[in-house]
């Protein structure tokens, strides 16, 4: 299917979270040892491509985003020759490989922020990174207000009386993007990945790389939680100057062979912003995290897929859609609110009111039949097939997440939706690590776990895993579907229904009411049982028609 087209145009990707995918090794990390295990079951699945979070060496300060040497494979994981032999073996099961890629910060322990609080104040050294006097008497004072996402100060001061910039974690340097060295490794370490066989990269912070030269204070902030959605002139947020830089990497990825591609993580403020990044000669796809901070609410849902579709179709780009990723609140458990909260952009998601998770569930199995219905490609965080709940109650003991401590323990941080998969059996590890060296894993797991393994939910026609594997498959043998357009069918509010020709049907019902689905000739998916005809609150079907 979909020879004509480039892959990535109508790609499912898999996103592996390394640390808790599958240990190899029996230390209770997962690394690229069970990584390899686990092909088959991914084959099985039907993705086309995983995207891999980062397995550079790395101090592990924000579990591997801060990179110390972007040509090494972290211990942890194993080494550049497993990553090969990865990457191969990936490709014999049909199945293409994305790593990370970080390029707007390193690891403090980074030889060349190493070199640069070596060389002191001054020195060519420290003109890779952003080192800066301070304000105020004696300069005691950060030289701008700017905030690190982890919380507090995105400065912090060294003993010889300098500031060095981190939009994250104190051990996440800022690197200088006015600097031709930063510019050359960078190029330099896409083709040391890309001659080693890697289909593409996902592109760390890619709207956080350039930074107002004049490193001036915050703009004050812009209400925009109602009424039209305004951009904001950010002094280090989505600047226009980012875009020079992703020109030049699309020459470096043009000149391999195949179809080498990017997905940007750019958090932008308007879907125009973000259709900047995927402008031809840019870079080719780009998260919409607009699609995953919608609530449960068949007009929100449509307005975000109109406005992707609109903006994206502009210049040529397709859509991409995401429900979860490593970074956000696992959705069965968003949507396991009976109102499911407003997400203000630009902060963490705040959950309101009761979990029910048979509600969840019901919610995040109809949103995957919108996803995968959708025109474009879609990424699936590990788990989501196997419909995991957030883990919204690990002691804060195991807490790792370095927005635990950096937000002075007032937010529990990610570690919740990076809880190691169950793979098998009825106890912790749950098949996570080899069943001779059965390891306790680096975030505990629930204890009910079993329920939700691979191996439990295998065979089960009504298990989440079971409608992922039929979807994917349906989707893969249905020239409608992938890339493509859409159009709307008349419903009432609360339900949305689309047509992908030729002869496709997605319905979903976000109503309180049954609906009648359409005219069709047969029910090809459906989230739950479909009765006389009606598609119950909560549910969504394929319909061939
Ligand atoms: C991205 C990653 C996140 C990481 C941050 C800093 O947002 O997805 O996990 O903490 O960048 O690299």
């Amino acid at each position: 299917m979909h020879s004509t087209t480039p892959w990535w145009r109508s790609a499912v990707i898999y996103q592996v979270y390394i640390r808790s995918f599958a240990d190899g090794n029996g230390d209770g990390v997962g690394d690229i040892a069970g990584l390899r295990s686990r092909l088959p079951y991914l084959e099985q699945l039907g993705v086309d491509a995983l995207w891999i979070n980062p397995w550079y060496k790395s101090p592990m300060a924000d579990g591997g985003y801060d990179v110390a040497d972007f040509r090494e494979v972290d211990p942890l994981f194993g080494t550049v020759t497993d990553a090969e032999q990865l990457i191969a073996e990936a490709h014999r099961h049909g199945i293409r490989i994305i790593p990370d890629i970080v390029p707007n910060h390193t690891s403090d322990q980074h030889t060349w922020f190493q070199a640069a609080l070596a060389a002191g104040p001054g020195s060519p050294e420290r003109e890779r990174y952003i080192f800066r006097p301070g304000r105020g008497p004696d300069g005691a004072e950060p030289p701008n207000d700017w905030v690190s996402c982890f919380g507090g100060p995105a400065w912090t001061r060294l003993p010889d009386g300098e500031w060095y910039l981190h939009l994250y974690a104190p051990e996440q340097p800022d690197l200088n993007w006015q600097h031709p060295d930063v510019h050359a490794d960078f190029e330099s370490i896409l083709r040391f990945w890309f001659s080693r066989g890697v289909d593409g990269f996902r592109i760390d912070v890619a709207h956080g790389l350039v930074k107002d030269p004049e490193l001036p204070d915050l703009p004050p902030l812009l209400d925009s939680a109602d009424g039209p959605r305004h951009h904001i002139q950010h002094p280090h947020w989505d600047r226009d100057e980012v875009h020079a830089i992703y020109r030049t990497w699309r020459k470096v990825a043009d000149e391999f062979e195949g179809d080498r591609c990017f997905v940007a993580e750019a958090w932008a403020d308007t879907p125009e912003r973000l259709a900047a990044y995927v402008r031809p000669g840019g870079l080719h796809t780009a998260f919409n995290f607009d699609f995953l901070m919608a609530s449960w609410d068949a007009k929100d849902l449509r307005a975000v897929i109109d406005d992707s579709l609109a903006m994206l179709h502009a210049v040529g780009a397709p859509a991409t859609w995401v429900l979860s990723n490593h970074d956000v609140m696992r959705h069965t458990s968003r949507y396991a609110r009976k109102t499911v909260a407003r997400w203000v952009p630009n902060e963490r998601y705040q959950p309101e009111g009761n979990v029910d998770l048979e509600l969840g569930t019901r919610r995040a199995r109809a949103a995957a039949l919108l996803m995968l219905a959708l025109p474009g490609g879609a990424y699936l965080y590990q788990g989501d097939e196997l419909g995991l709940p957030e883990v919204e109650d690990l002691p804060e003991s195991v807490l790792q997440d370095p927005i635990w401590e950096r937000s002075g323990h007032t937010d529990h941080g990610r570690d919740g939706c990076r809880v190691p998969l169950p793979w098998s059996g009825q106890s912790a590890p749950f098949g996570f690590s080899p069943e001779n060296a059965p390891a306790e894993p680096w975030l505990p797991q629930p204890a009910n776990w079993g329920e939700r393994s691979v191996e439990a939910q295998t065979g089960d026609e009504s298990s989440m895993l079971e409608l992922y594997r039929t979807a994917l498959r349906i989707r893969r043998e249905n020239p409608a579907l992938g890339d493509g357009t859409m159009t709307w069918l008349d419903a009432p509010s609360g339900v949305l229904s689309f047509r992908r020709d030729p002869g496709f049907v997605c319905v979903v019902n976000l109503s309180t009411e049954p609906y009648r689905l359409p005219d069709h000739t047969s029910i090809l998916l459906a989230s739950g049982p479909v009765t006389s005809g009606l598609l119950a609150p909560h549910q969504a079907a394929w319909l061939a028609a």
